[in-house]
């Protein structure tokens, strides 16, 4: 896709994946909608972590045309288990950009060795699950969270 680069974080795009979260819709099938203190927390210890456990956090941003469009994490849990999330800007839907940080995530994610990967999807998210399907090579109810998919790999 012409004008689209994925790339490593850098502390000044903070402020744009906050922006990312607040864009219009990003909420709409997520259990609650966090206010913006508790947003830009949340960014902050996804910076934190690439610091303090590098080995288990991978964040990645997708620049469209020189503006951050989207970004997405992968942090390494109990069980060598990934737990992935992807986050695209409403005004840079529909345009393959979730799909290539997924792609990249995962690229990086089996270049760090064997391991496992989830992602929690809630089953109204037709884009997430659209999205997700091609990485996965299961899902299931998420146990214990009604209207939710759990999709699950390894390799
Ligand atoms: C899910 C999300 C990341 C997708 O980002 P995106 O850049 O629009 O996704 P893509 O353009 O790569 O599209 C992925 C697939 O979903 C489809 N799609 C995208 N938006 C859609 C919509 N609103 N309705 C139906 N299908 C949609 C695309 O056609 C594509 O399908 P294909 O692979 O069969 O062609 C984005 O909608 C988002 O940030 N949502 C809010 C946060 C969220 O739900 N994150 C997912 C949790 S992991």
């Amino acid at each position: 896709m012409a004008g689209l680069l994925i790339r490593q974080p850098q502390c000044p795009d903070k402020k744009d994946i906050v922006a990312v979260y607040e864009s219009t819709a990003f909420f709409d099938y997520s259990p609650s909608r966090p206010d913006l203190k508790v947003i830009a927390a949340t960014v902050d210890s996804y910076f934190t972590e690439l610091v303090t456990a590098p080995a288990s956090t991978i964040l990645y941003v997708a620049n469209l045309d020189h503006r951050l469009a989207g970004f997405a994490i992968a942090r390494k849990g109990a069980r060598a288990t990934w737990e992935v999330q992807v986050g695209v800007h409403f005004d840079h839907r529909k345009q393959g950009i979730g799909h290539a940080l997924l792609g990249t995530l995962f690229e990086e994610m089996h270049r760090r060795g064997p391991a496992a990967c989830k992602a929690t999807v809630h089953a109204g998210n037709v884009a997430s699950i659209k999205m997700v399907t091609q990485f996965f090579r299961e899902y299931g109810e998420f146990p214990g969270l009604p209207g939710f998919l759990l999709f699950r790999t390894s390799w």
